[in-house]
């Protein structure tokens, strides 16, 4: 299973990855993920993706794709890999797609978690309150979903004209929104 996991901050792309790359026995690779380890770690790389984040804004395509590229070597993406938050622009998703193609390592999903806006402000900021994320904040929060909004909700369109866009209703229990996402890729499976 070759899978991305797209949908606007909140919607749970990390909560349910975790499960689908569970099921899959394959790896979970969230980028949000990797580069807080490199900022975390200090690493020139967090060095730079820092001031970006902290604003809630897309850190620069070069430095997504190095810290991708460095995580996708370790493991053999031929057999298998849960994307979570790359591609995230029409650009990243142009540049994946072609390196992808060459290497026979395309999407076989598309899952699309979606929910309405107060649902995800809800989410995270009920994760700001509880100590998370230095950008769950109410507007870097406000801010993230309107980048989403203009530079990743185009990717839908881009996904559905290749035929493996599973969009998927992400409200109610963590437990509901993985039924709908596994009879989804359930139904995929059968059908091909
Ligand atoms: P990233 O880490 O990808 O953050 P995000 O897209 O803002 O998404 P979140 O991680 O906040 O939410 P999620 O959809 O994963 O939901 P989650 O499962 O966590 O990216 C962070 C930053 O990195 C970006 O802003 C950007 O700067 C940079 N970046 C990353 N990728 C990039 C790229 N490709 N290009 C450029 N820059 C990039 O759930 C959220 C909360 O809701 C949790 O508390 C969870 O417990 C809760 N929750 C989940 N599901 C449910 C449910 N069903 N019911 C109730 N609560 C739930």
């Amino acid at each position: 299973m070759r899978a991305l996991m797209l949908g606007a901050p909140g919607s749970g792309k990390g909560t349910q990855g975790a499960r689908v790359a569970q099921r899959y026995s394959v790896p979970h690779i969230s980028t949000g993920d990797l580069l807080r380890a490199h900022v975390e770690h200090g690493t020139d790389m967090g060095r730079a993706a820092e001031t970006y984040m902290k604003r809630g804004d897309l850190v620069p395509d070069l430095l997504v794709a190095a810290v991708i590229l460095e995580r996708l070597v370790e493991s053999d993406p031929a057999k298998g890999f849960v994307l979570d938050g790359f591609p995230r622009t029409l650009q990243q998703a142009q540049a994946a797609y072609g390196v992808a193609k060459e290497t026979g390592t395309t999407f076989d999903a598309v899952l699309c978690l979606d929910i309405p806006r107060d649902e995800l402000m809800r989410r995270l900021e009920g994760r700001g309150r509880a100590g998370g994320r230095a950008d769950d904040d109410r507007a870097i929060i406000r801010h993230r979903i309107a980048v989403y909004e203009e530079k990743t909700a185009p990717l839908r369109e881009y996904y559905e004209r290749r035929g493996i866009f599973l969009p998927i209703d992400a409200s109610g229990t963590v437990d509901e929104v993985t039924e709908r996402i596994f009879a989804a890729l359930d139904r995929l499976t059968e059908s091909s």
